[in-house]
This record gives structure tokens, sequence and C-alpha cells, in this order.
């Protein structure tokens, strides 16, 4: 436990993301050098229907994966010799696409007798940290807020995940897509509303704060997404207020639930923020600031490791390497893939459980 490591490891793994929109592949070597990646994002197939279609993502991560393999292979000047595990996320996540990338990691496998590492998305997010941050020693207190989930984890060590706290309904993530839709802001709309908010008063139009202060420890944003819905229909405000507001009540939500888990399950020494909605900025200075009042070290990774990407899969697999035995011997060419994944599997459902449709 609080071993930071890998200062020295040359061990590379070439890791292959698909859960989502983004096609990704990344080379990362163990002492957290990133060699080669690239990253399609299929914004343009999915904005006209405001959301990802699952049949749409699925196929263009079919026809994008194999010439963006080869294409970072020969960046990196270097095959699949030269490599020592092949890494690719095994869910959770839209099934046809997880399926895709699974599929091609296999083969890679079988084709060069290195072992397959079947990595879970959130397990990627919840490390990523660590690949930006060489100082960065477990435990630590992880807030997970991405398009798909809102969570508060205990990250005790590679593979020890302990869930304090999730969504009853909406992730933060589709909180914010949702509220995008709702302003017209197009998709994706994370980002939309961030550049809007900019220019409105957080304060002008009062919005809930969705289970503040309950002694359930989880998150809750449907109703929050409910009242924007109102706030536009009413007429009463301008869009930049509605998207600053929002934005605004859905940060004192983190550091409320954040505070409650810290009085349940802390003192942590650092906080860490992942996930997509991790690249918002109003997002990370208040937890910033929320981790010097509670005498904690802050880190967020950099914007491009927030948001989907092959970095972080690739780095998963380096952690499960270096922890060497069962753990970096592989998984089996069975492995199935997992529409549904949780990081902690002690932890009780959750209604709603923030699922990306
Ligand atoms: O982690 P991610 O790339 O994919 C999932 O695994 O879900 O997260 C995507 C989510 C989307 O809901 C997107 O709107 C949100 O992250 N997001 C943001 C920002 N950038 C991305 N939300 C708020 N502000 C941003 N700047
Ligand atoms: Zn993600």
């Amino acid at each position: 436990m609080g071993s930071v490591t890998h200062t020295s490891d040359t061990r590379i793994v070439l890791g292959i993301e698909s859960s989502c929109d983004e096609t990704a592949v990344a080379l990362v070597r163990g002492d957290r050098t990133i060699i080669a990646q690239a990253i399609a994002s299929q914004e343009a197939e999915h904005a006209p229907y405001g959301g990802v279609v699952p049949e749409i993502a699925a196929r263009a991560h079919a026809e994008r994966l194999a010439p963006m393999l080869a294409k970072v292979m020969s960046e990196a000047g270097l095959g699949l010799d030269d490599v020592d595990a092949i890494a690719a996320t095994a869910g959770p996540g839209l099934i046809g696409g997880v399926m895709v990338g699974l599929v091609s990691a296999k083969a890679l496998a079988m084709a060069s007798g290195k072992p397959l590492l079947a990595i879970n998305h959130l397990e990627g997010h919840a490390l990523s940290p660590r690949l930006a941050d060489d100082a960065l020693a477990f435990p630590y207190l992880l807030l997970l807020v991405s398009g798909g989930h809102c969570q508060i984890l205990a990250v005790e060590g590679v593979g020890q995940y302990r869930r304090l706290a999730t969504t009853i309904d909406d992730a933060l993530g589709e909180a914010f897509d949702k509220t995008a839709k709702i302003l017209r802001l197009g998709y994706p709309g994370g980002p939309a509303v961030e550049r809007l908010a900019l220019e409105g008063d957080p304060k002008a139009v009062p919005l809930p704060r969705p289970l503040k202060g309950s002694a359930e420890p989880h998150f809750s944003f449907a109703g929050l997404k409910s009242a924007v819905l109102r706030a536009v229909e009413s007429g009463a405000h301008k869009p930049a207020d509605i998207a600053a507001s929002f934005q605004q009540a859905a940060v004192d939500c983190l550091l409320d639930r954040l505070g409650y888990a810290l009085t349940r399950a802390g003192p942590f020494p650092a906080l860490v923020v992942a996930g997509g909605v991790a690249a918002n900025q109003t997002v990370r200075a208040a937890l910033e600031n929320f981790a010097e009042k509670h005498a904690m070290r802050f880190t967020a990774p950099p914007l491009a490791l927030c948001t989907d990407n092959a970095a972080m899969i690739a780095w998963a697999g380096c952690e499960r390497l270096a922890l060497g035995g069962n753990h970096a011997a592989g998984d089996s060419l069975d492995f199935v893939a997992r529409p549904r994944w949780p990081l902690d599997p002690e932890a009780e459902t959750v209604r709603g459980a923030g699922v990306k449709a």
C-alpha cells in the first residue's frame, strides 16, 4: 500500500478503447511514457441525433480501429514483438463497440502470444491520474464523473475499489448533455454548457440541489434536469444564466456529497477526479479548493486524459503487469464483453445508477 512505483518499468502495453463514441489506440510504457496514441471522435456521426447511436458507434469503431492500430504501431516504430501485453476495454459500455475493441485485442494477443488484459473502462478512468502524476499513491478518494457514471470511490490499490456513493438516476455528464439539449446547444453537451456558463450568472436561476444534506450517501441529478427544463420553458431567464446556475448547482451537489463521504470513510491523503466531466474547469477549481480545505492533495488528469482515451486503458494494463503473478498473466481469450461491470462488485445495486443509454 502507498507505493508509487514503476519509475523504471520499461514494459510496453498496447491499449484499445471503444466503449462509447471515441475509437482510441495507445502505446504506454510502465514508466508513464505515452509512446504514441491516436483518437478518433465520432462526434460528427452522432451529432444529427443529439446523442450516441449504438449501431453507428459500433460500425465506426469497426471501420477505424485496424488502420489506427497500424498507424500507432508504425509511428512508434514498434512491432507486436516489442509489446508486453494487449489491453482493451472489455466493459462497461455500449456492447457493440466494446466487442469490436475486445475481439481485435484477442486476435492480436492470439497472433503475438502476448497476454490479453481485459480492462474495466472505469478502472482506466480511476487509475488515469496515476499515469499523469507519479507521486500519487494509494489510497485516494476518487470522484468519477463521466457520461455514464457518477461515483465516489475509495481507491485502495489496483483492483481494490470501495464504492461510497453513486447516482440514483442520471450521471453528471448525462445531466450536462441533457441540459445542453434543453438549451439547444447541440452534442456533445458538457463543453457547450461550460462555454455558455462563462457568460452567465451562477446565482441568477434558483435550481434545486437534489439529495444535498441527505443521510443517503448518493447523488441524484434527474430533478435538476427537470428544473432546468422548467426554467427554460418559463422564458424568464437568459440561457447563459441557466447554464451557469445549472453548473453551480451540480458543483454544490458534488462538494456536499464528497464532504459526506469524507465524514463516513475519511480521511484520505488525496482527492482525485477522473472521467469526462473532470475536463470542466469550474468543477476542477471547486474540487481543488475543497481538497485544500480538507488538507488533501488534489490531482486531476490533463484534459486529454479525462475524456475517453486509450492511454488510460494501456496504463491500467501497465499497473496490472507491475502487480505480477495472476494479475499480469492475462485474461482468457474466452473473456466475454460486459455491458455492465461495477468496479466494486460488493456495492449494492442502486436504482437508475447512471447507465448510459
Ligand atoms: O468519460 P467520458 O469521455 O465518457 C464516458 O465514459 O461516459 O465522459 C463523457 C461525458 C459527457 O457526458 C460529456 O458531456 C462530459 O463527459 N464532458 C463534460 C465536459 N467535457 C466532457 N462535462 C462538463 N464539462 C466539460 N468540459
Ligand atoms: Zn469514460
